[in-house]
């Protein structure tokens, strides 16, 4: 009998995979067996580089230069993988992130909508595309959504974050019960602060022991702590799980 743990013979498409968490869960997948990754994030050079560290691990990979807010970008995306790899078997809507912080009163429209469509907005088109990709019924697919503790508590000064990554709670637990009769399993993992790019202004700024302090465990995450549980959400030992909203904070949201 096949390790349920395993992803052997899998193909997996993960969105801001070309650096940080998304580069991380492909590394971790890539070791799990996973047959083929489907790397996408905008900046091509970048991506190239993640490929070659993919392809290090010994699993093939698909770099895709999209940009998830582009409805566009995101059908050629799905065709490319379908293209070069038949079928896709794990979705991770990975891309995220946050460029600015302030009070709402102080924030621009334009730049809270661009924010919530990266964060929000995205998952939405690739789901959407994925799952017309898949109209043929087939055991073993799923979509792994990225939230985060603002998923679950307010972050001050990030209004638009919290707002889409709680967004991101009713889109995977609807989208769940919408396609559990398909066989399809659709999961949010909502991670901490883990070591990113993205939170260099945090592990930088003045708050940095606070922010450790609050946390039970005392210690940021590592980012294979996040992609560990992205990778088994995304297997079939967790075949009976969908529609679940799975921390992984060290116990902060506890
Ligand atoms: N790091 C943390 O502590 C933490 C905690 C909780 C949740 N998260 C969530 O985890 C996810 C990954 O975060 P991270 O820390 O790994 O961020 P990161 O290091 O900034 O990486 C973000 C990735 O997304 C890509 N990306 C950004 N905008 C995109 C777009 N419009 N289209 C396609 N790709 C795009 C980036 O590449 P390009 O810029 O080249 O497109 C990059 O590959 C996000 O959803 C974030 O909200 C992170």
């Amino acid at each position: 009998m096949s390790d349920p743990f395993r992803l052997d013979r899998k193909v997996a498409l993960i969105t801001g995979s070309s650096r940080g968490i998304g580069l991380a869960v492909a590394e971790e997948m890539a070791r799990a067996g996973a047959r083929g990754l489907v790397l996408v994030a905008r900046n091509a050079e970048a991506l190239e580089e993640a490929r070659a560290t993919i392809e290090g691990v010994g699993a093939e990979c698909l770099a895709v230069a999209a940009d998830v807010t582009s409805e566009e970008d995101v059908e050629r995306m799905v065709a490319a993988a379908r293209d070069r790899f038949g079928e896709v078997d794990i979705l991770v809507n990975n891309a995220g992130g946050a460029s600015f912080r302030g009070q709402l009163k102080d924030m621009r429209p334009a730049g809270w909508r661009k924010m919530i469509e990266l964060n929000l907005v995205s998952a939405y088109l690739v789901s959407r595309a994925m799952l017309n990709a898949w109209q043929e019924r087939r055991p073993g697919r799923v979509i792994v959504n990225m939230g985060s503790t603002s998923s679950l508590r307010s972050w001050p000064e990030l209004s638009y974050y919290s707002a889409a990554k709680h967004g991101l709670v009713g889109l995977t637990q609807t989208l769940a019960r919408e396609v559990a009769p398909d066989g399809i399993r659709v999961n949010l993992v909502c991670p901490h602060l883990v070591e990113t790019p993205l939170t260099a202004d945090f592990r930088n700024g003045p708050r940095y022991e606070q922010l450790v302090a609050d946390i039970p465990m005392k210690r940021w995450g590592e980012l294979e702590e996040v992609s560990r549980v992205v990778r088994f959400i995304a297997s079939d030992a967790a075949s009976y799980m969908t529609g679940a909203v799975v921390p992984v904070d060290g116990g902060w949201s506890a």
